[in-house]
């Protein structure tokens, strides 16, 4: 009986902390991300620089280690990917300092290194495609995500603009409540939808590596060790065989 009042008691734990993660309480979509993918990384390298960068620091990650894992050299690293005038050693840190970034947005954009594993992967997937337009706010956007987000649709180029679809529901309370229901573009962007949710799976990805770069190392080095240890016990077979030949006779 204690056991399973336990058991229970985690199991809201466990549920309460996923339910906090999620935030906004608006469903996720699966953002299907293979962090092997170096290509898909590279894309979203580039998009990261582009579209994030200029508010956003991922200060524990440096240029020389991209330029290592992403298969780069270090003049593309510097010629494409890092900020003008920074040296192969140097930080990725963003040109708006946290102080600007306070008086501008009201919240400081935060730094993006582990950003990945602090949301979790869908929800930065859903996050990054649910900003509508929403003229109450400051910057005129809105997220279904993270509602009230001090960040503006810095992709909506590519996007398009999309504004909010509700419905009514009745609630516990028994009241009436508008609800988001889905999004209507009513400006289309230069990708379409399926290309758009594309880049931004790569973002996701680029943002996944950030969060644990040792990854990628560590699944070519597991390789290795597996070969090592089928080797090594076939090794260890004819070794058995050798042994038991002498016991035997
Ligand atoms: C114009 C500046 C600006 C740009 C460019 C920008 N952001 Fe943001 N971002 C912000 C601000 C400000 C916040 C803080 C929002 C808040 O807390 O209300 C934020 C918050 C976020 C968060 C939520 C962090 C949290 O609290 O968990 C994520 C994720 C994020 N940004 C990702 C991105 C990505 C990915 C890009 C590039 C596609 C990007 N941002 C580009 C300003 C920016």
């Amino acid at each position: 009986m204690k056991f399973k009042r336990v058991m229970t008691a985690l199991a809201g734990l466990v549920l309460s902390g996923s339910s906090l993660a999620a935030g906004g309480g608006a469903a996720l979509e699966h953002a299907n991300v293979n962090v092997f993918d170096n290509a898909a990384v590279q894309r979203g390298a580039r998009l990261y620089v582009d579209y994030c960068s200029g508010c956003h620091s991922a200060q524990y990650m440096r240029y020389k280690r991209l330029s290592e894992d992403l298969g780069y050299s270090e003049e593309e690293i510097l010629a494409n990917l890092a900020k003008p005038g920074s040296k192969i050693g140097d930080p990725m840190t963003s040109a708006l300092s946290k102080a600007d970034g306070a008086k501008l947005f009201g919240v400081p954009p935060p730094d993006l290194t582990l950003i990945a594993r602090v949301r979790g992967n869908d929800w930065l997937y859903s996050y990054l495609k649910s900003f509508y337009r929403d003229e109450s706010r400051s910057m005129g956007w809105n997220n279904t995500v993270f509602p009230n987000a001090s960040m503006p649709n810095v992709l909506w180029e590519l996007q398009g603009i999309q504004k909010l679809v509700t419905k009514t529901e009745t609630g516990h309370d028994g009241e009436a409540h508008e609800v988001p229901a889905g999004f209507e573009v009513i400006q289309a962007g230069s990708m379409s939808g399926e290309e758009f949710d594309n880049s931004v799976r790569d973002l996701v990805t680029f943002l996944q590596y950030l969060g644990e770069p040792g990854q990628i190392q560590r699944r070519e080095l597991g390789v290795w060790v597996i070969l090592f240890l089928v080797l090594f016990t076939f090794l260890a077979y004819l070794m058995k065989l050798e042994y038991w030949k002498d016991v035997k006779k």
